[in-house]
This record gives structure tokens, C-alpha cells and sequence, in this order.
């Protein structure tokens, strides 16, 4: 059961090689709808919900909002964008799915069910460089952007469900997921996307930014092991298997991969307001208690995002020329 709102980034197309299958059914609706999600989830007897469904983009969430318009245009509505969205959709739509799940199952006593939220290492803030230390279960919340503290908040709520009301949840905190399908407001789909459109790789202030690289099929077996042998009430850091690599390094990786010169096809650019320096995640509690261990090799995954999304353009050239083409402009040619 895939309920899913389809905002901006949603696409049904992501899903068409199980969209005939007879276990599957999509629900358009909104988590923030009480009364659809009661009813999908008491309808057909759903008793775990992975809970994905997020505003999830730094740079959506700090754009500053210029003026207030009851009926704005298209491009007033991103020059009025958009912490609201990640307070709506990640805190309240929480709150939503929470008190749905808590009124759907309360009768069972919980027998069989399981809420797993999954959240974000950008939870616990930013680490330094060089710094040996990196984020597990006990890191202190240090939430640095609206979006961070969208899901720092939901954290919170997903947890006092469990304390107040025995709903039994799971947490995950995860690091930058990466992989097909990847709407290209991400940097690794946009360096992929803009090279094969001829266009430069806008690099963030130094670009020595380090974040913790995760296959998206390691971080989904993590959520299965986690629904499967974790621990209800229980938080599991997921993180990938690069250590310590710049976004410059990264994308020198995907220059190499695509024949590309760095001197040519890069641009600085001004950088993002607050950028956290360095995320890191210690999966070490996730490997001794599920036996949690990324598979997946990030050079040879990166050679197969490249040639993904060289022979898909039919799936981002559409996206990159629709609502994007806005986005895209405040963000980096307005910067
Ligand atoms: P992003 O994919 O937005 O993920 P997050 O901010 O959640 O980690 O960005 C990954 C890193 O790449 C981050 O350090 C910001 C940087 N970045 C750029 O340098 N240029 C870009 O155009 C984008 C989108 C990101």
C-alpha cells in the first residue's frame, strides 16, 4: 500500500515495474488528511506503516520568504517558499500518521504492528573536519535548518507515542541516500543531469563538504532488518560505507566516470546559508544487533546512477524542463 501525495518530487513513474503487481495499490492522499488515513489504514487492515513521506530538500527549506500573497503566480509561490511546507508536511503529517496508527490499533493492543519513521542524520547537526567523531543513538539533537528541525521535531513526537500511548515505533536516522529515480534537486543527480546536458556542476562555497554516502538499497535493507529484528521503541543509525569524502571528490569521481574535465564543467557557486561541514553516521549499533552492513560499493554504484540516468532521460528531461526550470533559476542563477 503506497500512499503518497504526489507533490513536486512524487512520480508514479518511479514505481511502474510493480504498479501491475497484485500486492500493490496507490492511495493519493495527503498524511495531513485524518480521515483518509484512518480509513486506508482500518480499510485494508494495514498493520506497518514505513513511514517516508517528507519535505526532505536543505535548500527548499531556507529559501527566505520575500513577501505574502493570497493568489500567488508560480514564481511567487517559490520566491514565497517554504519552511511552512516542512512544518506542515513533516511535523503535523507526523502527528497525523501517529494518531492515526495509535486509533487504528489500539484495540489489538498493538499485537503485530509497527510504526518505523524514518528520519535523518541532519537531526544531530554538524560535525567538524578532522574531527574523529561521528553521529550515533546518543548524539545530542542539534537541528541547524528549518528541514533538520521539521525532522528533529518528528522524531520527538514518533518517540512520546511509544512513552504515552505504547504505540510501538522504530527510528532510523540515515545518511544521503543516493541512487536511480533521484529527483535532481540532489546534488548527485544534478551533477549527473546537468553534465549530460551540457550544463556546469554548481559547487557550494569550498565544496569541502563531507556527507555519508548510502546506496538507497542498503538503506532499504536496513529498514527491513530494523521492521523485522529491531527493537520497538528503538532508534538505528544507517549509514553508508565512504568515509570522510568531499562533495569535490565526489563529483570528481562522476567527472571521471563521464569523461569530463573539472576546470570546465564546475562552477563555484555562493553557498548555502548554514551549511553543515561534515555528516557522519556509526552504524555500529545497527550492525551488532541486525547485522546491518552497507553491500553496496559506491564507485560501481556510481557507474550504474551514470548510465541510469543516461538511458532514462524520458524520466528527468521532463522534470528538469517542468516546475524545476523555476526552481532551478531562483536557486542558482538568482543566487
Ligand atoms: P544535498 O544533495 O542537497 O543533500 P544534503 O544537503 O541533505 O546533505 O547536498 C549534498 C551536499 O552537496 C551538501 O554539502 C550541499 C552540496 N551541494 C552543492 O555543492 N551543490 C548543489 O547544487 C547541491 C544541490 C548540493
Amino acid at each position: 500500500m503506497n500512499l503518497d501525495k504526489l507533490t513536486y518530487a512524487g512520480n508514479l513513474q518511479n514505481l511502474k515495474d510493480v504498479a501491475d503487481h497484485p500486492n500493490y495499490t496507490f492511495v493519493k492522499a495527503d498524511i495531513c488528511d485524518y480521515s483518509t488515513v484512518l480509513k486506508t489504514l482500518q480499510f485494508h487492515n494495514i498493520d506497518i506503516i514505513v513511514h517516508f513521506a517528507a519535505q526532505s530538500h536543505v535548500d527548499r527549506s531556507v529559501f527566505l520568504k520575500k513577501f505574502h500573497k493570497l493568489e500567488p503566480t508560480i514564481t511567487e509561490l517559490f520566491e514565497m517558499s517554504l519552511p511552512e511546507d516542512f512544518i506542515i508536511n513533516n511535523v503535523w503529517g507526523t502527528h497525523i500518521l501517529l494518531e492515526c496508527a495509535t486509533q487504528a490499533w489500539k484495540d489489538s493492543n498493538f499485537e503485530g504492528k509497527r510504526f518505523h519513521y524514518v528520519s535523518t542524520d541532519e537531526v544531530f547537526g554538524a560535525l567538524a573536519l578532522n574531527d574523529p567523531k561521528k553521529f550515533n543513538e546518543e548524539t545530542r539533537y542539534n537541528p541547524r535548518s528549518p528541514y533538520a528541525a521539521s525532522k528533529a521535531s518528528a522524531d520527538h513526537l514518533v518517540r512520546s507515542y511509544f512513552t504515552s500511548f505504547q504505540l510501538p515505533i522504530t527510528i532510523s536516522n540515515t545518511s544521503n541516500n543516493y541512487g536511480p529515480y533521484m529527483y535532481p534537486e540532489k546534488l548527485l543527480p544534478l551533477t549527473i543531469t546537468n553534465l549530460l546536458e551540457g550544463k556546469k556542476v554548481p559547487i557550494y562555497g569550498d565544496g569541502k563538504y563531507v556527507r555519508d554516502w548510502l546506496f538507497v538499497d542498503d538503506h532499504c535493507a536496513g529498514i527491513e532488518l530494523i521492521l523485522t529484528k529491531g527493537k520497538v521503541g528503538e532508534t538505528y543509525c544507517i549509514g553508508g560505507q565512504t568515509e570522510d569524502m568531499s562533495n569535490l571528490e565526489l563529483i570528481q569521481k562522476v567527472l571521471n566516470l563521464m569523461g569530463k574535465d573539472e576546470k570546465t564543467n564546475l562552477e563555484y557557486v555562493k553557498d548555502r546559508p548554514g551549511h553543515d561541514r561534515r555528516y557522519a553516521v556509526d552504524w555500529t549499533k545497527a550492525n551488532r544487533e541486525l547485522g546491518y552492513e552497507p553491500k553496496h560499493d559506491l564507485d560501481s554504484n556510481l557507474k550504474d546512477m551514470v548510465e541510469w540516468y543516461k538511458n532514462n532521460t524520458w524520466w528527468w528531461e521532463p522534470i528538469k524542463s517542468g516546475e524545476f526550470k523555476e526552481y532551478y533559476k531562483k536557486q542558482y542563477e538568482d543566487r
